[in-house]
């Protein structure tokens, strides 16, 4: 099968005018007058091109907006492409972060294998190393393309993508540098759970994500990956993960990754638990789901997919601070061996769970591994899931819920938002809600009434933290792009791996 991009981020000491390449990206800001250094740079040894471009109205700065300009022999550059970067007031960490994307797509898209970047020196008033960090980052997320089980070659893309940072300064360079050694490490992590989250549930069963989930973390020496098979399980009494996966052919399992670092983490630091919700394929089982787009429930195992490549990204980076992966995977199939409606399910906690709806499974494989988080003494503990078509209609595709029991908790998790790139909007998961979720025949039932579902399931996870802190994100509609746009490709959208990643990064750099 096809290998995904071969992606690489490197710097280099040049100045602008002699950098020999096949496409240098810069960028340009919509705000009338001062186009900024670099454009006028170029602008010069281009005899006026570009400004003569921005006169006859052909290119704005509007965002998303890019245009290409030719060197023809005036410049060492082949080609020019530059990158729309809407107003200079609006423009955050994550306008440059979607500008080397669409750079990234656009070298992609026109076979170009040499890219370098100026596009740091608009972005002059963010700090350096973040800035490295989201160009890196960048780079890998519009590169990314989905093609493994495509056997024509017609369209065939190049296999590799060498990207540079240019400056003709050396000490700007060096403050660049160990931001993009950092989102390099995120990005190729990134693009590696898109690639798994995309994979069907005909090649991506919880054994076999359990599989992906070891060869993920394979040689590095600080992760220990354990796998729980339906044996231990039961063992275990996971009644949860188990009665989600009675009805499949494929054995569920519970994967856990143990990130002890080398390093000794400062006395303060709380031991984290990341969980991911893991479903390699979500029918509904018995309350089945209806046909129409029922394909998309592949993706229903991207939470678990974050968790593990947000660990790799974490131990890569060598991070001081203690971080266990709990990832339940099961597959939801309808079967004469299913779970039903009707059913009372004792959890991993001993808590007893009516099952209104079989199709409200996630909070089923969930409870179970936050318990299992909260035994291992874990201080704080997140959780990752598609869970709720209701929070998809309430913050549509564009962010994702957030709830917790926490404020210090909540607030870091919005910086880490507000810093990957990867949003988030706050919800609520009280009493009010925990009340809707009350059984008359057992301790708690699986689904409540038809208003406030994604707070409702939130609320009954929040009863299997205990006293740990928890915080729970529903990315349900933030794990698939259904269209591609100028800066990402179809498919996963691997969304989670870096706001996880940043998550951890902030409380080890005490940044908030
Ligand atoms: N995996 C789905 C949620 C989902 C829906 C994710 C759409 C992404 C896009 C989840 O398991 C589910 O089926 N939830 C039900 C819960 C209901 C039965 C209480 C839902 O949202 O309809
Ligand atoms: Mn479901
Ligand atoms: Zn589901």
């Amino acid at each position: 099968m096809k290998q995904i991009i071969s992606v690489d981020v490197t710097t280099r000491r040049v100045d602008l005018v002699k950098c020999k390449t096949e496409m240098l990206v810069v960028g340009r800001f919509s705000d009338a007058g001062d186009p900024g250094a670099v454009i006028m740079t170029l602008d010069k040894a281009l005899d006026g091109g570009i400004s003569r471009l921005a006169k006859i109205g052909d290119f704005t700065g509007k965002p998303k907006s890019y245009t290409v300009v030719y060197g023809e022999g005036r410049i060492a550059a082949e080609r020019v492409l530059i990158l729309g970067l809407g107003e200079r007031k609006k423009a955050t960490l994550d306008t440059l972060r979607k500008a080397a994307a669409t750079a990234a797509s656009r070298a992609v898209e026109m076979k170009v294998k040499h890219v370098s970047l100026a596009l740091h020196p608009s972005f002059d008033n963010l700090d350096a190393e973040a800035v490295g960090q989201a160009i890196a980052e960048g780079v890998y997320f519009g590169s990314y393309r989905y093609d493994e089980f495509l056997t024509e070659n017609s369209n065939s893309r190049p296999r590799s993508l060498q990207a540079e940072v240019l400056d003709s300064d050396a000490s700007q360079i060096k403050s660049l540098a160990p931001g993009i050694a950092a989102g390099a490490i995120i990005g190729r992590a990134q693009s590696a759970a898109r690639t798994l989250a995309n994979r069907p549930g005909n090649v991506i069963d919880p054994p076999a994500l359990a599989k992906a989930a070891q060869e993920m973390v394979r040689g590095l020496r600080t992760v220990k990956c354990t796998i729980f098979d339906e044996k231990k399980l039961r063992q275990n009494k996971m009644g949860g993960i188990l009665a989600v996966g009675a009805g499949s052919r494929s054995e569920p399992r519970l994967i856990v990754l143990k990130y002890s670092p080398a390093k000794r983490p400062a006395g303060n630091l709380p031991t984290v638990a990341l969980v991911g919700k893991g479903i390699t394929f979500d029918s509904g089982g018995i309350s089945i789901k209806p046909a129409a787009d029922m394909d998309q429930m592949k993706l229903d195992k991207s939470g678990a997919i974050a968790v593990m490549s947000a660990v790799r990204a974490i131990a890569e980076m060598g991070l001081p601070i203690h971080v266990l992966g709990v990832i339940p995977s099961a597959e939801n199939m309808p079967s004469g061996t299913s779970y039903r409606p009707g059913d009372i399910v004792t959890t991993y906690s001993g808590k007893t769970v009516e099952i209104l709806n079989t199709d409200a499974e996630g909070r089923m494989i969930l409870c179970d591994a936050i318990s299992y988080a909260v035994k291992q003494k874990c201080d704080v503990v997140v959780d990752i899931a598609t869970l709720t078509g209701a929070c998809m209609v309430a913050l549509g595709t564009y962010k994702a819920g957030l709830m917790g029991n926490d404020e210090e908790l909540i607030s870091q998790l919005q910086k880490a938002a507000d810093d990957s790139g990867e949003s988030v909007w706050p919800l609520p998961s009280g009493d009010e809600y925990a009340d809707e979720m009350k059984s008359k025949i057992a301790d708690l039932k699986n689904t409540g009434p038809r208003w406030g579902g994604a707070c409702t399931a939130a609320a009954f996870l929040r009863q299997f933290a205990g006293s740990a802190k928890w915080a729970h994100l529903d990315i349900a509609g933030m794990d698939l792009f259904t269209k591609p746009s100028e800066y990402a490709s179809l498919g996963s959208t691997g969304f989670g791996v870096r706001l996880l990643t940043t998550y951890v990064m902030n409380l080890v750099e005490k940044k908030q």
